[in-house]
């Protein structure tokens, strides 16, 4: 079949109040958009006409490579006009279907019997039964049950209006005849609008049947007016996801609490507590727990691994068993070695940390190779920035770095070398020996401590 899908996204979205063009509202990390387009390009082969007006400059730089046809549509004059745009560079052979951009949890599953049926030369229309019809078009059906016309909610007679079944507004037609009825729409309604759904009575007077389908499913065909509905839609998009990954063998704790904005790929046996937020790809090993309120985003973890509460990791890579948290911060291009311990109040930036080694508390480390089973002391920081550049430390193997050190880089702690609690390390320490920098330890014996005056 010769397909090709219109996406419709050049209405403004006045209702978000926003700057954004609606379609370009993040749902699920990623534009709402892209949503509709992924859902489209299941159709292989499919070419995609993709109908923009409002802030259709930034709509088209967001999507710079998505190898769709962009379609201006510079006045909105409604959905038939909006399809009328896009059908001149759409050949008399294809089968159309109308999509729309801010529709974003219709499945390519639901979709693809409309296209069949348009393929088969009649009209397809994407029908379903809300508990609350209202704002939708409404299905009106000739006395033997086969459909005759869609009637705007704004232009329904009061009989019409209890009509339940809706138009959800996806639509498959063949493209000729679909040419020919949109051609022929006039705007004579009272929204003075060119309506897409018109062309359902003009089929019928072709003689074309128009066949409706009917969709349980009513999350997938709801679009996205407002940021009540968006943040409706994302708690569907999220529960989608959770089962998903449940499926997939991965505990959630609680799948209604569980943001997945990227993409995820675990082992067996993955334990996954409250208020995760995943984001761009994460990978997780074998039985691997991650505590409550949790941020990974772009991370590898290898197997036996446990991230406790609080921990917000980005760019980093961690090894089998590693025990990291509560309340860690792992930024960018860290990279922690098996069996490595990160504890509270820890954060470690573009460092190495080597295999067996501890950071337990309290600590800053950045611009740092750490090497095997070294064991750094509560406080510990490494003064990697002097105002202008960033240096680098090195500490070598089974080094131990006493309480409330600073190291000032650049600077070398030796293989098994020890500092001293408290000091502050400006030159290189040297292998397997004592280094400290501390100042005598005096007492004044017989001072007193100052008192209040009467
Ligand atoms: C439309 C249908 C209605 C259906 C409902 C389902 C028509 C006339 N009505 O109504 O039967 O029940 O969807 O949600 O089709 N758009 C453009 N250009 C335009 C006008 C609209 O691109 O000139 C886009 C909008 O950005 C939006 C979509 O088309 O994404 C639907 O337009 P909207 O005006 O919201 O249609 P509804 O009144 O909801
Ligand atoms: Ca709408």
């Amino acid at each position: 079949m010769n397909l090709c899908i219109v996406i419709l996204a050049a209405g403004k979205g006045t209702r978000m109040r926003s700057d954004l063009p609606k379609v370009l509202h993040s749902l699920g990390g990623q534009p709402l958009l892209s949503h509709a387009m992924a859902t489209a390009r299941q159709f292989s082969d499919a070419m995609i006409h993709v109908v923009i007006g409002h802030g259709a400059e930034r709509i088209r730089e967001t999507f710079s490579d998505a190898g769709v046809q962009w379609v201006e549509q510079t006045e909105q004059l409604g959905t038939g006009h909006a399809v009328a745009q896009a059908m001149a560079g759409i050949p008399d052979d294809a089968t159309v279907l109308v999509m729309y951009g801010d529709v974003p949890l219709i499945r390519q599953s639901t979709l693809a019997p409309l296209c069949d049926i348009a393929g088969q030369g009649f009209v397809g229309v994407l029908t379903a039964e809300p508990d609350d019809p209202t704002g939708y078009g409404r299905i009106l059906h000739h006395a033997d049950g086969s459909i005759s016309g869609i009637v705007e909610e704004k232009d329904a007679t009061p009989s019409e209006k209890t009509i339940r079944e809706i138009n959800t507004g996806f639509i498959a037609a063949p493209a000729a005849k679909l040419r020919r009825w949109i051609d022929a729409l006039d705007n004579n309604n009272s929204q003075g609008e060119y309506y897409l759904t018109d062309v359902v009575a003009r089929a019928v007077a072709d003689g074309v049947s128009v066949r409706g389908l009917s969709t349980d499913s009513i999350e997938e065909v709801l679009g996205i007016n407002d940021r009540m509905q968006l943040a409706a839609q994302e708690r569907c998009f999220q529960y989608r996801r959770a089962v998903e990954c449940m499926r997939d063998g991965i505990t959630l704790i609680d799948p209604a609490r569980f943001d997945l904005r990227g993409k995820l790929q675990a082992g067996e046996d993955v334990i996954i507590d409250i208020n995760a937020v995943l984001e761009g790809n994460v990978c997780l090993g074998n039985r691997v727990m991650i505590g409550p309120n949790v941020v990974l985003s772009n991370v590898t973890i290898g197997d036996d691994v446990t991230i406790l509460a609080n921990c917000v990791i980005e760019d980093a890579e961690i090894g089998n068993a590693a025990r990291i948290g509560p309340f860690a911060r792992i930024r960018p291009e860290t990279r922690l070695a098996d069996n490595t311990h990160v504890g509270n109040f820890v954060e470690i930036k573009k460092s190495d940390i080597g295999k067996g080694s501890k950071v337990n508390h309290l600590s800053y480390i950045g611009d740092t190779t750490v090497g095997m089973d070294v064991n750094i002391g509560a406080g510990t920081i490494t003064c990697n920035y002097d105002g202008a550049n960033k240096h680098r430390t090195v500490i070598g193997d089974n080094a131990f770095i006493g309480s409330d050190t600073q190291l000032v880089a650049p600077v070398k702690v030796g293989v098994g070398a020890t500092i001293g609690a408290g000091s502050t390390i400006t030159r290189d320490a040297p292998d397997g020996e004592l280094t400290l920098s501390r100042c005598e330890q005096k007492t004044r014996s017989g001072w007193q401590r100052p008192v209040k005056k009467k």
